[in-house]
């Protein structure tokens, strides 16, 4: 049943809408992740990353609800539902427990970089498609490679 039209043909949105779930389960999954670092992360840089980590939970929750919303005005249903988000291929986390600051940060590089890569190709399928959620993908590529460079600068040593 159509209920919000598109501003887009038929294969234009089912493009956009896929490309704006898979980064939607994406984000949710990240902001999840950045959280139950932020309650089990140990280690003598505990602060600094307690404190980023909940960086990521804001901006990905954020930009969740962007891509979400874009997704509405193309016509597509976005899911946000936990079992979806859980049935998704996820960044995962490890074991549940303690985790050393060590392994956060190699852990979010990872995570984010992936994900950026992920986005890059989401981003080169809606060239022709639709433009306008492509740029609402570039900004979360934008954000992400912004904190991947942020983690990745407190794994590198200089010299
Ligand atoms: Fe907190």
């Amino acid at each position: 049943m159509t209920i919000i039209s598109s501003p887009l043909g038929e294969a234009e949105s089912k493009l956009a809408g896929e490309a704006l779930q898979g980064t939607l389960v994406e984000l949710i999954d990240i902001s999840l992740v950045a959280k139950q670092y932020h309650w089990n992360l140990v280690g003598p840089r505990f602060r600094s990353l307690h404190l980023q980590l909940d960086e990521i939970v804001a901006i990905t929750r954020a930009h969740a609800d962007t891509v979400a919303e874009r997704s509405v005005a193309v016509g597509v249903n976005p899911d946000g539902r936990a079992q979806t988000v859980a049935s998704a291929h996820g960044p995962g986390t490890g074991a549940a427990g303690w985790v050393a600051d060590k392994a956060v940060v190699q852990g979010m590089v990872r995570i984010l970089r992936a994900s950026g890569g992920r986005l890059r190709e989401r981003i080169s399928a809606l060239s022709e498609a639709d433009p306008v959620s492509q740029d609402v993908l570039i900004a979360v590529a934008r954000d992400l490679d912004k904190q991947a460079w942020m983690f990745e600068a407190q794994a590198a040593e200089a010299g």
